[in-house]
């Protein structure tokens, strides 16, 4: 069965990835870096893996607790959709990760995407340049929709931030550029279309939800920072619907990402017109949870007789009307 999906097909060589499903940022292992993950977990079976985002300069992130269930690894409910997060974007900074981490990817046979966030278009554009030459990724993914820092603007919230933060870093790099978006905007078409406007190959969507949980036992909000992000399945069907209004607006690959535990959610993804998938808080629940998502849409996919991805790609447009009962 043919799995392969293009995430650029515009670029010379395009963004080939061997499947449709990939590990979202920040949740690749514990840390957003591998951490816990078995030293021979079959990473390079991923249609792609997107270690943690990068900032200009390190952070430590934000203050503790920055989990809600205090570990997603424990403690958690069959049927609790209340997953948050707040983590505040820990990371070494850009040109750590450059000397340090690209290397070890260069030397593997991972396919490897990064995810960078700027504060101001200047520093979008200087981010972008410090990964020019440097071997081990294959792609960039812009985070324009990180909801867990109060030092920088939401830039996907606003269609000219937008096109200015992936303006600026179209300057510096012909990899190809993946724009992730915010679900949190009236019209998320707009955006999308500024960011194609404005170079991206392709648009993941989406990030989590500004929300909050509160302790009845204690009145204290959870989260060290009160809000936090809220992330898993209880974000699926809006994920789901934000995909399928965006494919239909515009002309670029879409990379669906939100509450996908499962196979069938994966083709759920697909069939509403992502060409690709990212598992993230699955991975914190099961590390293991990408390969068996892969294996069982795989599974699916036979089971349906398909002989290529591609068939169900957009296949949920079929009919009318779609989505547009009240
Ligand atoms: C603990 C945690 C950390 C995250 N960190 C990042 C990050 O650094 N960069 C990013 O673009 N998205 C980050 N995200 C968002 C995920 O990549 C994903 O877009 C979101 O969680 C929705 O997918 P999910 O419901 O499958 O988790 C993070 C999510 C979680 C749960």
């Amino acid at each position: 069965m043919d799995l392969c999906v293009d995430l650029a097909p515009s670029r010379p060589a395009g963004l080939p990835l061997s499947n449709p499903v990939m590990i979202a940022s920040g949740t690749f292992g514990y840390d957003g870096y591998g951490r816990g993950l078995d030293r021979d977990a079959p990473l390079a079976m991923m249609g792609a893996v997107l270690p943690k985002t990068f900032t200009r300069h390190p952070r430590l992130g934000n203050p503790e607790p920055r989990w809600f269930p205090p570990s997603f690894r424990e403690g958690l409910e069959a049927g609790d959709t209340t997953w948050l997060n707040s983590v505040g974007l820990t990371n070494p900074g850009i040109e750590a990760a450059m000397a340090d981490l690209a290397p070890q990817w260069a030397g593997s046979d991972t396919n490897f995407i990064i995810s960078i966030a700027g504060d101001t278009p200047e520093q979008w554009e200087e981010m972008t340049s410090f990964t020019r030459g440097v071997k081990g990724f294959s792609a960039i993914e812009l985070n324009l929709s990180c909801p867990n820092v109060d030092d920088g603007a939401i830039f996907s919230h606003h269609p000219r931030l937008t096109e200015a933060a992936i303006g600026s870093a179209r300057r510096q790099t012909d990899l190809p550029i993946l724009a992730k978006l915010s679900p949190n905007v009236p019209d998320i078409t707009e955006i999308a279309h500024a960011a194609v406007e404005a170079g991206a190959d392709a648009l993941t969507i989406c990030n989590t939800i500004p929300a909050m949980h509160v302790d009845v036992a204690t009145g204290r909000a959870v989260l060290g920072t009160g809000y936090g992000g809220l992330s898993g399945p209880a974000l699926r069907p809006i994920a789901l619907a934000l995909v399928h209004k965006t494919a239909q607006a515009v002309d670029v690959p879409i990379i669906g990402v939100g509450g996908i535990m499962t196979g069938s959610h994966a083709a759920e993804f697909l069939m509403a017109g992502a060409s690709a998938v990212q598992i993230g808080s699955a991975n914190l629940t099961d590390l293991n949870a990408p390969f068996r998502i892969l294996n069982e849409l795989e599974e699916l996919l036979a089971r349906w007789e398909a002989e290529s991805v591609s068939e169900i790609i957009g296949m949920a447009w079929w009919g009318e009307p779609c989505g547009a009962q009240g």
